[in-house]
């Protein structure tokens, strides 16, 4: 028997306003996503924007249904809509924050795993790592400097 430790490693901002401009310009996007999320049930919106190597901002925020499961996360609507304009792109970095009416969200909110999963497909497909920042409405942001670093041993096409 052997065992193996796996280390998470992020960076920690202590506000937006320590963000390299670029960045915190891109989470003010995610920001703008977040307010027109459509999160009639849980009243949690999620905003997201992602940076292309084409230029373009992708922006996504999540989209809910009277019927739960057919619901989307925001990272998801955002990184399918990326795949499906601009298959060719790379998406170098991703903007995520959330906020929410009965909770106040002062520490960083990272995306869920079924939104890891499918970023990670991306992330794959593209060899290339995603910068992810993620963070609530107000406080800390934090930031991966890769979709694998958050999602070891994740499950790929290699496994089929
Ligand atoms: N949500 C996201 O948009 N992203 C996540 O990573 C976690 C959860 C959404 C789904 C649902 O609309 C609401 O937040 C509450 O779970």
């Amino acid at each position: 028997m052997k065992q193996i430790k796996i280390e998470t490693v992020l960076q920690v901002f202590d506000s937006l306003d320590e963000l390299p401009v670029n960045i915190k310009s891109l989470m003010k996007k995610a920001v703008e996503a977040r307010s027109k999320a459509y999160a009639p049930y849980s009243k949690f919106n999620v905003g997201t924007a992602l940076l292309l190597d084409n230029g373009e901002v992708v922006l996504g925020n999540n989209q809910e249904n009277a019927s739960y499961p057919s619901g989307l996360c925001a990272e998801r609507t955002a990184i399918y809509y990326a795949g499906a304009q601009y298959p060719q792109a790379r998406i170098l970095k991703m903007a995520i924050t959330a906020t929410s009416t009965h909770n106040p969200t002062t520490s960083p909110i990272p995306p869920c795993g079924a939104c890891r999963q499918a970023i990670a497909e991306y992330e794959i497909k593209q060899k290339q790592p995603i910068e992810i920042y993620f963070m609530g409405e107000s406080g800390s942001v934090a930031m991966s400097k890769s979709l694998e670093n958050l999602l070891p041993f994740v499950f790929d096409k290699s496994a089929l």
